[in-house]
């Protein structure tokens, strides 16, 4: 791990920053009128502001075809860069007609602002399938992460960006920590080790112990809660961050934890996800990364230490974040702790676990999932959330 004053080095040597100038951004807005436009989806739109901001460093852009390819086939960048999931910019074949390579086109959000800028080098078609099994493992279009690979473009537009001027997150503003900023502030806090969590569920105990278990051994945690696009049924990211935040405020130690979000939007590609998601955090300057059971798995795609299993596929200097490793964790009524089957002798019979979809059940039901399951303040906020009535 290469580690400076500055803390560690983000991922290819050089944290990127792509947020046009004063005088970048005039001129851009200058040609507003003047420029092909092209209309960003949600995850579009995040991948924009994560290249931008450095989360997504060394990508300056959409991937060309040779990164495109060499990641897809060998989870590397055409310069060797370890990186495991495709960001590429796909539009139908007519829009891609009228756009020619060397020319600038506007990037504008769903509602039609004008919110980048891409110099399009290069327009290429991808085999969907190959992209699905390689990443995904899987061709199945339920699978929410091929869904959309089947729904997009078939044509992917390449080249560097910028977003014309950094917003306010309209929900979060408090918590849109961005890498520089974040990386500033483990400096000011004296943290040479960082662990950072990703997390797309609202916090439960077996969440909580992980993290404070890999809390024991670094100097602070980075709550990273991704907000970007979720699966229709995950919970809103509203609710989760009201969940983060009651922890925050009762069971965690402030001045060892920093809440902040992630813009990115959820691909669900388990393993390969797994390492995409150690190296933004690394971006954001953590030193270590937790990876507990199915990460960022759905349905029953992935084996259950599949997204562990994949980090064996590199060099640790590859990746230059060490995953924290934690197997499945649960309540155990033998020694009245949360436990995991390393570290408690007890029976299946003697352990509590409740997936997500279990504990939405409960609430539509009227009931509270039980406090060796979750802090009675986050259930009741689910709770609230789900407009449940409970007994008191
Ligand atoms: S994820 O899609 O963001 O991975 P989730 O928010 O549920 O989903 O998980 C966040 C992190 O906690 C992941 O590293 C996941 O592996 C881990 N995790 C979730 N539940 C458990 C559990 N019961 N035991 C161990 N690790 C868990």
């Amino acid at each position: 791990m290469s580690y400076d004053k500055q803390g560690i080095a983000p991922h290819g040597g050089e944290l990127i920053n792509r947020i046009a100038t004063p005088a970048q951004r005039e001129e851009f807005l200058s040609k507003a009128d003047f420029l092909p436009r092209v209309q960003l989806d949600e995850r579009a739109v995040s991948d924009l502001e994560m290249i931008a901001i450095g989360g997504f460093s060394p990508l300056t852009g959409f991937m060309n075809q040779e990164d495109y390819n060499q990641v897809v086939t060998d989870m590397r960048l055409a310069n060797g860069v370890a990186w495991s999931i495709p960001v590429t910019l796909s539009v139908d074949e007519e829009v891609a007609a009228s756009l020619k390579e060397g020319n600038l086109v506007r990037l504008d959000d769903s509602t039609g602002r004008y919110i980048g800028v891409l110099k399009l080098t290069q327009k290429y078609t991808y085999d969907k399938k190959r992209e699905a099994v390689n990443v995904y493992r899987t061709d199945e279009q339920k699978h929410p992460g091929v869904q959309v690979v089947y729904n997009q473009g078939s044509v992917n537009l390449a080249g560097d960006v910028w977003l014309l001027q950094r917003d306010d997150h309209p929900l979060f503003p408090k918590y849109q920590i961005d890498p520089a900023a974040s990386r500033q502030m483990f400096q000011e806090k004296g943290w040479r080790t960082v662990v950072g969590f990703q997390t797309r569920n609202p916090i439960h105990r077996a969440h909580e112990y992980i993290q404070k278990c890999a809390l024991e051994t670094v100097d602070g945690l980075f709550l990273h809660p991704l907000v970007g696009a979720t699966k229709s049924d995950d919970i809103p990211a509203d609710v989760r961050m009201r969940c983060y935040e009651i922890l925050m405020e009762k069971y965690y130690p402030q001045d060892r934890v920093i809440l902040a979000i992630n813009p990115s939007a959820m691909r669900y590609a388990g393993p390969r996800e797994a390492i995409f998601h150690a190296i933004v955090r690394k971006n954001y300057g953590c030193t270590h990364f937790i990876v507990g059971r199915d990460h960022a798995g759905v349905g029953d795609y992935y084996g259950t230490y599949d997204a562990q299993h994949i980090f064996d596929e590199f060099k640790p200097e590859e990746l230059g974040i060490v995953p924290m490793k934690f197997e499945h964790a649960f309540y155990c009524t033998r020694t009245k702790q949360m436990a995991t089957s390393k570290t408690s002798p007890s029976k299946p019979e003697e352990r509590l676990h409740l997936s997500g979809t279990k504990v939405r059940e409960m609430l539509r039901r009227g009931e509270l999932p039980p406090p060796e399951f979750s802090r009675p303040e986050v259930a009741a906020e689910l709770a609230r959330a789900m407009r449940v009535e409970v007994p008191a």
